[in-house]
């Protein structure tokens, strides 16, 4: 029986999904891991563990897949020795740590030019400011460096017996690769004096990387923004991905490549061979509910704080939640960013607080997507996938504050479904990968805008927007 598996190598862990080539869900699994935080602002996690999780996710979906295709989270540091030894834990995507190195960068490359050839600016989060940090901190670990690798690249690795491969939607997070020619940055590389031989093969999406050892194709895959917009039927120009994980995200298919000349979003390649994609990206989405579960302690499950949260009026009565609880990427790139609750009085309970985070998130979308819009995106409706898509209640709030109808997906675990389609691909189950989301990806009914709450919504958007900049300067004492 074919079998398409994706497997995503998220934040939280590792998601695993077995699709018939109908694009049913066949079998899935999860299996976790933690993230560390050894000094206030960084995020690292041991490769080995996503290796582990991947095993023990493969393992418990049973059966024999035809084919693997992969998904991560995007612009992680793997650093590995010339026997392909990991040498430290990986730095992650909302790792804080590169303020100076990304300075740097802007300074040796010009930002014109840099935003010409990377069609971004420099962001802390991104790997090649990982690099030079680690060579300017940790010199005997980066004198031994062979190999640099994103995480699900390093999974592919242990999953191939030794394939160094990349796709174009990933390496596009590294800041070194050319995002209009879909290839490597030799000017980049030059200007930052990284060694080019380092760098993984870099593919498209649906190409296969290499195999298993019992022969199973695995594809090259996409970072996880571009899977999950394939997850969810954003191949072409058309409606956004909305993505509610750790990370919150709002993905538009593009024409042709096309930088924002301020990099206020990214611009990157897609998953379809020879498409490209903007999008804005905040980093604590579902992260800041998480956050809010495990601060307020026992009694307080996700089901729980959605349901306090249904008893508050829209607007939570003037609350107002800033989601950078790790500094944030869009709209204003400032890795010392913080997070704030402003507006308490002595009415407002535990639903309060959880209202004005899955508002303050909303919020946070919103601003990404008025940013597309200055780049001519005009959508007319948003899919949406992650973890928090499970939860009515904030789709509601989404769709109201973004003014669009927000759609679900059959399958909410969007990076996964999109990395099972290219394997699919890639075994040549489907002629490309429009063919897969035309056959697989079904929509179900939208949640549409209530129109009692948008003028609340535009209210609180205009507070919160005015929340920023009020508190910045704080960061300075
Ligand atoms: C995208 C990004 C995050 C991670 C989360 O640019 O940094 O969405 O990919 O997994």
């Amino acid at each position: 029986m074919t079998q398409l598996v994706g497997l995503d190598v998220g934040t939280t862990g590792v998601k695993a999904l077995a699709l018939s080539p109908e694009g049913d869900v066949l079998a899935r699994a999860e299996v976790s891991y933690e993230l560390s935080t050894p000094h206030p602002g960084w995020a690292e996690q041991d490769p080995e563990d996503w290796w582990r999780a991947a095993e023990q996710a493969l393992a418990a979906l049973g059966g024999q897949p035809t084919a693997i295709g992969l998904s991560g989270q995007m612009h992680g540091l793997v650093v590995l020795d010339d026997r392909d030894r990991v040498l430290r834990p990986a730095i992650l995507w909302n790792d804080q740590r590169t303020a100076a190195e990304c300075a740097e960068i802007e300074e040796r490359v010009g930002l014109t030019r840099l935003i010409q050839l990377t069609g971004n600016r420099a962001l802390t989060g991104f790997t090649a400011p990982k690099l030079l940090w680690l060579r300017r901190h940790e010199p005997s670990t980066y004198g031994r460096v062979a190999h640099v690798l994103l995480p699900k690249d390093y999974v592919r690795l242990r999953l191939t017996n030794g394939e160094h491969a990349i796709d174009a939607a990933d390496a596009s997070g590294t800041l070194l690769f050319d995002v209009a020619r879909r290839r490597w940055s030799r000017e980049m590389l030059e200007a930052l004096e990284l060694d080019p031989a380092w760098l993984p093969r870099a593919l498209e999406s649906p190409e296969v990387s290499g195999e298993t050892a019992a022969g199973i194709p695995v594809a090259a895959g996409a970072g996880d923004q571009a899977a999950a917009a394939l997850g969810v039927g954003v191949d072409r120009p058309g409606p956004v991905s909305v993505v509610l994980g750790t990370s919150g995200v709002v993905f538009a298919a593009l024409p042709a490549f096309a930088a924002d000349p301020q990099a206020r979003v990214h611009a990157f390649c897609h998953a379809v061979p020879g498409g490209w994609h903007a999008m804005g990206v905040m980093l604590s989405a579902a992260g800041s509910l998480r956050w809010l579960r495990d601060a307020l302690g026992t009694g307080s499950g996700y089901d729980e704080l959605t349901a306090a949260a249904r008893e508050w009026p829209p607007g939570t009565e003037g609350l107002t939640f800033l989601p950078y609880l790790t500094g944030e990427r869009t709209p204003h790139a400032d890795p010392n960013a913080r997070a704030a609750f402003a507006g308490l009085t002595l009415r407002h309970d535990r639903g309060a607080l959880a209202r004005a985070v899955l508002e303050g998130v909303a919020y946070g979308l919103r601003d990404s997507l008025e940013l597309l819009r200055e780049l001519g995106v005009d959508p007319r409706a948003g899919h949406v996938s992650g973890g928090g898509a499970r939860r009515d209640l904030w789709l509601r709030i989404i769709a109201s504050v973004l003014g669009l109808p927000i759609q679900r997906t059959a399958t909410d675990e969007g990076s996964a479904y999109g990395a099972a389609l290219l394997g699919g691909v890639a075994a040549g189950v489907f002629r490309d990968v429009h063919a897969a989301v035309a056959t697989c990806v079904r929509t179900l009914a939208p949640v549409e805008p209530d129109p009692q709450w948008s003028a609340a919504y535009e209210r609180g958007y205009r507070r919160f927007r005015q929340l920023y900049p009020a508190l910045r300067p704080l960061e300075d004492t």
